[in-house]
């Protein structure tokens, strides 16, 4: 007799949900774990994945004028801290800041980050909050001003009331002065699919590992060659979509319900939604921001925009 072994229940939670649902979805929160966490880093040196890129160059070039929209004992606070190369990049450059705040949902990650960068950064007081950034996050009074950081285009990941949302909860927090957040711009669709379907598939593999990553904490029996990697580009949305194709009728256990996939059938795993200036301007623009500046770079593939509060 086998024994189940949920690791996970949150992610049980997710996946009994989510897949029950006609269009079945699972959110990209969950694309995260050790494994996937490693196929994005992967990503972000592929040939054809120019947005991290792109980013660093602009942030590399345009740190001066970053900078200026920073004042002086301002706190740095980072949503969904990642690797911290961008970070780095700022905070080789924001002298007079008072402290630097990375939010991230995984604090066993956080606590390595704060740990490497207070040895880089010694005089700098480090404060590390465990969130999930796509929930509203309040953040006490401290009398300083505070610039909000949202780099990667990881807003792209919200649909438009969860971006107006986080956008609305930042703008209340105290102090809050402006929100810097980093945009991928909408492109031609050959460049944009390619980025999400790359000749390596590593992107391919990084969506197929949410099947392995439910086998392996919630014991579901999935088998990941049955189902197909798609990424595809919906101009209506604005957005690039990821799914997993079953490639056949099939029936997937999980925790003693049956879950029955048709040929065809698909599990949306992930949207990515790309912006103009001027889209990007008017959703701030909705939720009490206006927008400041903007910095791109000469092909204009991806935008930094400086959002202020006023
Ligand atoms: C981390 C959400 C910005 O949407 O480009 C990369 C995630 N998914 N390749 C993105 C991702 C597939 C990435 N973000």
């Amino acid at each position: 007799m086998d024994t189940l072994v949920i690791r996970n229940p949150e992610l049980l939670a997710a996946a009994l949900r989510g897949l029950s649902l006609p269009q079945k979805r699972m959110e990209p929160k969950w694309f995260y774990d050790a494994q996937g966490s490693a196929l994005f880093e992967r990503i972000t040196d592929l040939p054809e994945y120019y947005p991290t890129r792109t980013e660093i160059g602009i942030l590399t070039a345009e740190v001066d004028r970053l900078a200026a929209h920073v004042p002086e004992g301002a706190e740095l606070v980072e949503l969904g801290s990642g690797a911290s190369v961008k970070t780095r990049l700022l905070l080789d450059h924001l002298t007079g800041l008072s402290a630097y705040v990375p939010v991230d949902i995984s604090a066993e990650f956080l606590a390595r980050t704060a740990g490497r960068l207070s040895a880089t950064y010694p005089d700098l007081p480090i404060h590390p909050v465990v969130a999930d950034f796509t929930l509203p996050l309040t953040l006490a009074d401290e009398g300083h001003p505070r610039v909000a950081f949202f780099p990667g285009s990881t807003i792209g990941n919200l649909d438009r009331d969860g971006a107006l949302a986080l956008m609305r909860s930042v703008r209340r927090w105290p102090g809050v002065e402006s929100f810097i957040v980093g945009i991928d711009l909408i492109k031609d669709e050959a460049t944009l699919v390619r980025a999400y379907d790359d000749a390596a598939g590593v992107t391919a593999a990084f969506n197929l590992n949410l099947l392995h990553r439910m086998n392996r904490e919630i014991g579901a029996d999935f088998e990941p060659d049955r189902f197909a990697h798609l990424a595809r580009w919906n101009a209506e949305d604005a957005r690039i979509e990821m799914h997993l194709v079953s490639r056949e009728d099939q029936t997937v256990r999980i925790a003693g319900r049956l879950f029955r996939f048709a040929a065809g059938e698909t599990i949306h795993t992930e949207n990515s939604h790309k912006f103009s200036r001027g889209s990007f301007a008017a959703m701030g623009r909705e939720a009490g921001w206006n927008l400041r500046d903007f910095l791109t770079d000469r092909e204009e593939k991806f935008g930094i925009a400086v959002l202020g509060r006023d």
